[in-house]
């Protein structure tokens, strides 16, 4: 069967929504009446589209939790409020993503696009894993990306990226870190209640990178015609939400609403295992 589910009484936990792919998901998933939970990290934009969404869904439960997720602080106290819901987590969609054109480090030392983009969602995922296991089924959608095939290992020896930063080699590395993450976490949640899917939205005419010089913003705009919409961007994140289809399948990278085969760098156990074991130690 494909096509989705009505989504009203569901609870989903969205990153990433005041803007492009998330914005699109959020807006897509309100159209089908779910309870949404959106974590931001500019309270004004979040506000924005919390009016936007109670528009389009008028019944619908519809929070905002600010929190940037480069900082483990802000994390866990969003997740603190969330929890104190004491309400089932049907969905998170771990969506947010940066791109730098230069090497910021978070204050825990680690580079920041691997901080935000794999790091902030692994401790998100641990911390809302008591919400998930509350539901009858939840389902975990990892927003990664094809850049993952740009970077073929984990630079456990300096996640500073002290040595060689270029922006696309160390963006896909924390995309690589998205799929590693989503293997070991499927494994880690096998014969539970919870699945996890990884995806691919495509070339997405987005935000992405406009944070960065007025040179890349230029180069973004330029090529933005040849990408697509950010509605289209969003249609694999809400399959993987609430299509029946993909009831109980788990461990799997999608493109198109379609799986999608993985390189063996990106589901290596030994390096899954190990990048799980230093994310742990990073986030405690
Ligand atoms: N666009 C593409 O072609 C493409 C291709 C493959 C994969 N992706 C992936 O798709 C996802 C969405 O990207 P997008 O293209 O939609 O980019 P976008 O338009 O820049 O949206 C990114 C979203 O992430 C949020 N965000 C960024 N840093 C954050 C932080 N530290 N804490 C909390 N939220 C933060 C942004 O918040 P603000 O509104 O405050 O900036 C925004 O809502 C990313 O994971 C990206 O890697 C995109």
């Amino acid at each position: 069967m494909s096509g989705n589910k009505e989504l009203t009484e569901k609870n989903i936990f969205i990153t990433g929504a005041t803007d492009g792919i998330g914005r699109a998901t959020a807006i897509s998933l309100a159209d089908q009446g779910a309870n949404l939970y959106i974590l931001c990290r500019n309270e004004k934009k979040g506000d924005a589209l919390i009016k936007v969404l109670r528009q389009i869904s008028t019944k619908a439960e519809i929070r905002l939790f600010v929190a940037d997720l480069g900082d483990s602080r802000q994390v866990g106290r969003a997740v603190h409020e969330f929890e104190n819901l004491d309400i089932p987590l049907h969905v998170l969609i771990n969506n947010a993503g940066i791109l730098n054109t230069s090497r910021i480090l978070l204050p825990n030392g680690v580079e920041q696009m691997f901080g935000v983009n794999h790091l902030g969602h692994f401790l998100l995922t641990q911390e809302l894993m008591p919400s998930l296991k509350r539901a009858n089924k939840a389902r975990i959608v990892i927003v990664a990306s094809g850049a993952y095939l740009m970077c073929k290992e984990i630079n456990f020896d300096d996640l500073a990226w002290e040595k060689n930063f270029k922006t696309f080699k160390t963006y896909a590395h924390s995309k690589l870190a998205n799929m590693l993450f989503m293997h070991e976490l499927a494994r880690r949640t096998e014969d539970t209640n919870i699945t996890v899917n990884a995806l691919h939205p495509g070339e997405i005419s987005s935000n992405l990178g406009a944070q960065n010089s007025a040179l890349t913003r230029m180069a973004i705009k330029l090529s933005s015609p040849f990408f697509k919409s950010p509605t289209d961007g969003a249609k694999t994140s809400v399959y993987l939400a609430s299509s029946d289809d993909v009831e109980g399948v788990t461990g799997k990278y999608f493109m198109n609403s379609k799986v999608k085969e993985v390189k063996p760098w990106a589901k290596d156990p030994s390096a899954a295992e190990r990048l799980w074991d230093v994310s742990s130690e990073l986030v405690s």
